[in-house]
């Protein structure tokens, strides 16, 4: 089999020397590693210990070009199947997280489209600073994992949450990773780009109100979660929820359905596939006040307008993508979900009675009927949401096939 190929990057804390067992194992273990030490890494250890580790050049300096034919930070972020970012310190979580690109491991990680995994190592003051936290939540969302540090007595002398991760664990979440992903070349959506959206939208009224709707978000992120677990690069679409990012999926959160309709169209024109999930508000008011309204009058009358349909303007500017939406309907459902697939250019709608029990918004499960532009129909029994979001991928495949 060909050999896996490991970037590890080590950042500047005590901890970098842990980093030493972590790529001799990797490479023992017959990976391919190379190395990237940060500056400050090179106070705790030299590259000469890495390179006679891995057989390998380490990677110090954007500028020190190796091979004139090459550029040394894009070429080894395209050579990566997995980053492992060991260990990863305070400051350049916060590099990361914002961009900055101002050495070779942060220009490498901008590059990369490899996936990330990343084990920070600070004090635990730092780790507990909120804009760490900030900064994690972030990397996060960009779909990169975290190898949670330990607890314990650190290198500073206090006592938490900080240690790096020991290295076996470190090489550990590597194997996990190739093992979960073993299926690599079969994965049947792997190197196509999923869009869904998920949640509801919420339309402010004034500073303390708003305009919502009882989506919790869990049939939209069962279906991120799915598709990731199919090998796409997903991008999840999300308006307010209180559920977890599934590992691997790439979060964009909206709020309204202005900033979803935005946020839809700008990611359009990349994806192969879009699946529209999320219970977008269909009014919002007209008139959004700026301070809270006080109660006066017995009655409020309030002016809505509609919202800009997402769904139909991705089927008006429909190329090559496959095009899927909801229909979340009480009554008539196959007669309207058939009216949303073509007045809405869709490849497939998929029908939910939401009146229906164990149906719909908020429950674990989901009753769906799938219509084809072909005309075809399957309805399916009560199934998990989950079960459902794997039925619907399905489906999909099978489209794509024509
Ligand atoms: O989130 P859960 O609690 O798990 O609940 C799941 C669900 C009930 C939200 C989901 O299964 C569902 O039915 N989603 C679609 C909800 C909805 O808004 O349906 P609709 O029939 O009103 O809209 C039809 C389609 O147009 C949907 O794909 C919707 O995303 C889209 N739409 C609607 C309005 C609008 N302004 N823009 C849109 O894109």
């Amino acid at each position: 089999m060909e050999k896996k190929k490991i970037l590890l990057a080590v950042s500047g804390g005590i901890a970098a020397y842990k980093a030493a067992p972590v790529a001799s194992k990797l490479y023992q273990s017959g990976y391919d590693v190379k190395v990237i030490l940060t500056e400050s890494a090179q106070k705790f250890i030299t590259p000469l210990t890495f390179q006679t580790l891995t057989r390998q050049a380490v990677y110090t300096d954007t500028f020190e070009e190796k091979e004139p034919a090459v550029v040394s930070h894009i070429d080894i972020a395209d050579w990566a199947d997995l980053v492992l970012i060991a260990p990863a310190t305070a400051n350049v979580i916060g590099k990361l997280a914002n961009g900055i690109a101002d050495d070779m491991l942060s220009t490498t990680l901008l590059a990369t489209k490899a996936d990330v995994l990343i084990a920070p190592a600070m004090n635990v003051n730092m780790f507990n600073h909120p804009a760490v936290k900030k900064n994690m939540q972030t990397l996060a969302g960009f779909g990169w994992r975290f190898i949670e540090p330990n607890e314990g007595l650190l290198a500073c002398g206090w006592i938490g949450k900080g240690r790096l991760a020991e290295p076996e664990e470190l090489i550990n979440a590597v194997h996990m990773y190739f093992k979960e992903n073993r299926e690599g070349q079969s994965l049947p959506l792997k190197g196509k780009n999923v869009m869904v959206t998920a949640g509801p939208t919420r339309e402010e009224l004034d500073p303390v109100r708003y305009f919502t709707n009882h989506s919790s978000g869990k049939m939209g992120y069962a279906i991120a979660s799915a598709a990731k677990k199919l090998g796409a690069d997903v991008t999840l679409v999300t308006g307010p929820t209180s559920l977890e990012v599934p590992s691997g999926v790439q979060v964009e959160r909206v709020i309204s359905a202005k900033e979803m309709f935005d946020k839809a169209i700008s990611l359009y024109g990349e994806q192969d596939i879009v699946i529209k999930c999320a219970a977008v508000a269909d009014y919002t008011p007209v008139t959004v006040h700026s301070n809270k309204f006080k109660k006066k009058n017995d009655t409020w009358t309030i002016e809505l307008k509609k919202t800009d349909d997402i769904l139909k303007e991705l089927g008006e500017r429909k190329e090559h993508q496959i095009l899927v939406g909801f229909a979340a309907e009480t009554e008539n459902l196959e007669d309207y979900a058939k009216d949303k697939l073509v007045r809405k250019n869709l490849d497939m709608v998929v029908g939910n009675d939401v009146s229906k029990e164990g149906s719909g918004f908020g429950s674990d499960t989901n009753e769906i009927v799938m219509i084809k532009k072909d005309g075809s129909i399957r309805p399916l029994p009560i199934l998990s949401k989950e079960q459902a979001a794997n039925e619907i991928l399905e489906e999909v495949m099978e489209l794509m096939k024509r």
